[in-house]
């Protein structure tokens, strides 16, 4: 339904343009997407917005420019946009490529649940809407979903913190305490879900204490993703409870989290604790290369962005996109159609490999 919506669009936009022909513009490259309808849905060269959110991590500062530099050489106009000023700015922002007449907009939300009347407006206007990275809730006005498997990457920062824990020392209990990322971000939950689908039971048998007794996302979140935030929460729990117990292991949802949560314990005087990540942070994999920091995810940041320019193309051409999930990212009004690319887990075991082809990390794990 959704895809015949789509192409129904597309083709009375293309009426509308009545000029370029490309039926057979675009070569497949061997892509399982669907079948093209022939008719470009916005003229090649159109301003593409893209609307990321705070620099919260490193990987959202490399999106910026990979999208201007993929954009412009896809014979696009990039319009890229942060807002650091928060919600209200993002909102704008996205309001202000509507108005500018943007027939396609790429979303990195603040908070995914705030959108819905810039969204209706993009709608309004014949705008296909991508969400980047982050799920955009509650709207149906979202077209696709392109993202690292956010479930996956929990499971695998579980499955990292309990390897860590017995490589440490081989039986329980482990004292662990469990860090959550911003609530605002729909992929904070995802994270946690899925790092609990695998310390749940583990906590259930006795082999995982967390000592605090704060084992809930709302317990464990950590407003705006913020460094200080999660440091000041550790800080907290190392002099209230850890007075006498030691410290196993910390989940931590990613680098930056990590890096604050070490800190802390640095500052404590105490014994680090295994602690997980996600983003591959330039400190972070310095930090997995000196013993400190256990794990990171590697998300190529550079993949996900050329995933979503394939996704432009194929939009602008008139073919539908490919996607490779249908049935995970409900954002509580549809199923919005995704591609999710895989992540995988570095640690020290695999640091030295993992990035052999990445111009910034390769060079200092070598
Ligand atoms: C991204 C993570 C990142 C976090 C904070 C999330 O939505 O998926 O990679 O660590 O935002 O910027």
């Amino acid at each position: 339904m959704r895809m015949f919506g789509k192409a129904g669009k597309a083709a009375a936009v293309a009426a509308i343009a009545a000029l370029a022909l490309t039926a057979c513009g675009r070569t497949d490259s061997g892509s399982s997407g669907g079948s093209s309808s022939g008719s470009e849905a916005f003229p090649k060269g159109s301003s593409i917005g893209v609307a990321l959110p705070q620099k919260t991590s490193e990987n959202w500062v490399l999106a910026e420019k990979l999208f201007n530099d993929g954009l412009t050489s896809a014979g696009f106009k990039p319009d890229v946009q942060f807002a650091n000023g928060g919600v209200s700015e993002q909102q704008n922002q996205i309001s202000a490529m509507i108005t500018k007449g943007d027939k396609l907009i790429i979303v990195g939300a603040i908070d995914g649940a705030q959108l819905g009347t810039q969204l209706k407006q993009a709608k309004d206007a014949g705008a296909t809407v991508i969400a980047y990275d982050r799920l955009l809730l509650n709207t149906s006005n979202v077209d696709y979903y392109v993202a690292y498997d956010n479930f996956k990457v929990g499971v695998l920062q579980g499955q990292a913190l309990l390897d860590g824990l017995k490589a440490k020392k081989p039986s329980g209990p482990y004292n662990i305490e469990l860090f959550a990322g911003s609530p605002d971000d729909a992929n904070a939950k995802v994270f946690f879900d899925g790092a609990m689908s695998i310390l749940q039971p583990k906590i259930d048998d006795g082999t995982l204490k967390v000592v605090s007794g704060q084992k809930s996302f709302e317990q464990a979140v950590t407003q705006g993703w913020k460094a200080e935030n999660a440091q000041k929460r550790m800080d907290t729990l190392l002099a209230g409870t850890y007075t006498s117990a030691s410290l196993d292991g910390v989940l931590s949802p990613n680098d930056t989290l990590a890096r604050a949560i070490l800190t802390s314990v640095k500052a404590a005087g105490k014994p680090l604790p295994v602690v997980t990540g996600q983003d591959s942070e330039v400190e972070s994999v310095k930090s997995i290369l000196a013993g400190e920091q256990y794990s990171t995810i590697n998300k190529d940041t550079r993949k996900l962005v050329e995933h979503s320019i394939t996704m432009v193309n194929d939009i602008q051409s008139g073919k539908t996109p490919e996607i490779n999930d249908t049935k995970s990212y409900n954002n509580g009004v549809k199923t919005v159609p995704a591609y999710l690319l895989p992540p995988v887990i570095v640690t020290l075991a695999n640091v030295k490999t993992a990035y052999v082809d990445d111009p910034v990390l390769g060079p200092i794990t070598k």
